[in-house]
């Protein structure tokens, strides 16, 4: 593994088969569109979880749409990418039995993931499914650190009690942290140099050259610690930083009112 040393890691996750099927599918410029629809179709919790997106309220149709093809070619080739990414990367936040923390991280993934996704929309329209993706892998690590270290269940449970920083106590007590570990799963999985970089710097944006993708997520990230969506604590001015990315608190304000809606019709697609 990497230049950093993480003997403690034994072994990072595979992309999840399903994710891997349609990365490689998609990576041909002349991909038939009715062999992606096959290879979804086989996955009855993704097929479900695409028809009830395209009708949610974020995409809201004129017409309810009924079947696969509709809501795919609805949705567009991205933003299905980004789904069957996320939804089969949620086996690795609940594996064996799922406590609350388990739980609480995954609410945090899934609201990161939408709140991500309404900022960039008005930041810039091109990144929004980069930033949704992101949002619900920028702490994968933690999951893989939960996997792979000892005792790491007390440095959440730690963090969860005592409001503390979890990237400083995993700095100290293990050496290393889940940003790190992250951005090495994301290396391991063939994802772009781009989400390599984000996922390393989510709790340090200032490093990242990706200045949109990775203050998006940061300032969601932070949000929705203030909602209490998520465990640890977080930094109480993350709003100076809206400025980076053309924002005030105005816009932010609408924001929010938008997140709460759209959150209560989505988050039962990635139920655990
Ligand atoms: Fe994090
Ligand atoms: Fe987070």
């Amino acid at each position: 593994m990497g230049h950093i040393s993480y003997e403690k890691i034994k072994e990072l996750p595979p992309m999840p088969q399903i994710a891997k099927k349609v990365i490689d599918l998609l990576e041909d410029p002349d991909f038939s569109f009715a062999e992606l629809v096959r290879i979804i179709s086989k996955d009855a919790n993704i097929t479900v979880a695409i028809l009830k997106l395209a009708n949610s309220a974020f995409y809201s149709p004129k017409n309810e749409i009924v079947n696969l093809t509709q809501a795919m070619s609805y949705l567009g080739v991205k933003a299905i990418k980004s789904l069957v990414i996320s939804l089969s990367t949620k086996s690795l936040f609940n594996h064996g039995r799922v406590n609350l923390i388990d739980q609480k991280l995954w609410e945090h993934s899934v609201a990161t993931a939408i709140m991500s996704r309404l900022i960039m929309l008005k930041v810039d329209k091109k990144l929004v499914e980069e930033a949704f993706l992101l949002g619900l892998i920028h702490d994968l690590g933690v999951s893989v650190m939960k996997m792979n270290i000892d005792n790491y269940d007390d440095i959440l449970q730690e963090v969860f009690n005592e409001k503390l920083n979890l990237l400083d106590l995993e700095n100290d007590r293990v050496g290393f942290n889940h940003a790190q570990v992250g951005s090495e799963v994301m290396k391991y999985w063939n994802m772009p140099e781009l989400y390599q970089d984000v996922v390393l710097n989510h709790h340090t944006p200032e490093n990242s050259e990706n200045t949109s993708l990775v203050y998006v997520l940061y300032i969601a990230n932070n949000v929705l610690k203030e909602l209490g969506i998520g465990i640890g604590g977080y930094n109480e001015n993350f709003t100076e930083c809206l400025e980076k990315i053309g924002l005030d608190l105005e816009n932010f304000e609408e924001i929010k009112v938008m997140f709460t809606e759209v959150y209560k019709s989505e988050k039962e697609l990635f139920a655990i």
